[in-house]
């Protein structure tokens, strides 16, 4: 798979691809939706998705990530989530860009640094080896990173549903992921923006919306 070179004559349309990224129950389901009412109201085509998942052999793979009765090794958990990311690319997110449609992804590569590097302690090396080989230089525009503290996104995540796979992990585990985060937002500082959401869902909106208007005018997209 090639890196995706803009084919679009009009820099007006270029499409994006954002991702929402963050601990269990930060709000990036939540943020997702204003997300996609403000593509709507702009008029502008877009598509949601969703990681791991996306495609029907990612929502396969996804039931078997977060079931809890699951077992599996971190090593093989690490390539399941880029075996989904791969088929994710090739079959939605490329072609979606490549048609001038703007892509949203409740979660994508940053998530596998945080919970099977920082979580589960794989080498973040290894991981960078899977990523180069399986998007090619393939990168979300921009990463909003949402963050909340560890009780909170505990106490969220008690109260909305059954825990998976993931959630029935100890705090230190959590704690290992957010900070995994801050780490690559540290690392990258151009392609992140990281939002506290700990705040009312007005304010963090308001950030989050913000943060997509500012990518679209850098892209040219909202004239
Ligand atoms: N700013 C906020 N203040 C209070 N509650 C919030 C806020 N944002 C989200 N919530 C609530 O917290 C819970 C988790 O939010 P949400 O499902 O959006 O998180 P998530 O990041 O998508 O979680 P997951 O990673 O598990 O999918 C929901 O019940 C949601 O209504
Ligand atoms: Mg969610």
């Amino acid at each position: 798979m090639q890196p995706l070179t803009n084919t679009s004559a009009n820099a007006a349309t270029k499409p994006v691809f954002i991702s929402l990224d963050g601990i269990d129950g930060a709000g990036k389901t939540t943020h997702l939706n204003a997300i996609q009412t403000w593509f709507t109201e702009q008029n502008m085509p877009f598509i949601m998705t969703r990681e791991p998942g996306g495609t029907p052999l990612g929502e396969q793979l996804r039931s078997l990530l977060l079931d809890p009765k699951t077992q599996v090794s971190n090593e093989t958990e690490c390539l399941l989530m880029f075996a989904a990311r791969q088929q994710h690319l090739q079959d939605v997110i490329v072609p979606a860009l490549q048609q001038g449609t703007h892509v949203i992804s409740d979660r994508f590569t940053d998530a596998t640094f945080a919970y099977q590097g920082g979580g589960r302690g794989l080498p973040w090396e290894k991981i960078a080896q899977l990523e180069q080989w399986v998007q090619n230089g393939i990168q979300p525009d921009l990463t909003i990173i949402l963050d909340v503290p560890l009780d909170v996104s505990l106490e969220r995540i008690e109260r909305s549903r059954e825990k998976d796979r993931f959630e029935q992990e100890q705090s230190a585990f959590f704690q290992r992921v957010r900070e995994a985060y801050h780490a690559r937002v540290a690392a990258h500082p151009e392609r992140y923006v990281i939002i506290n959401a700990h705040r009312e869902r007005e304010e963090v909106k308001a950030d989050v919306i913000a943060a997509v208007n500012r990518l679209m005018q850098n892209q040219g997209a909202n004239t």
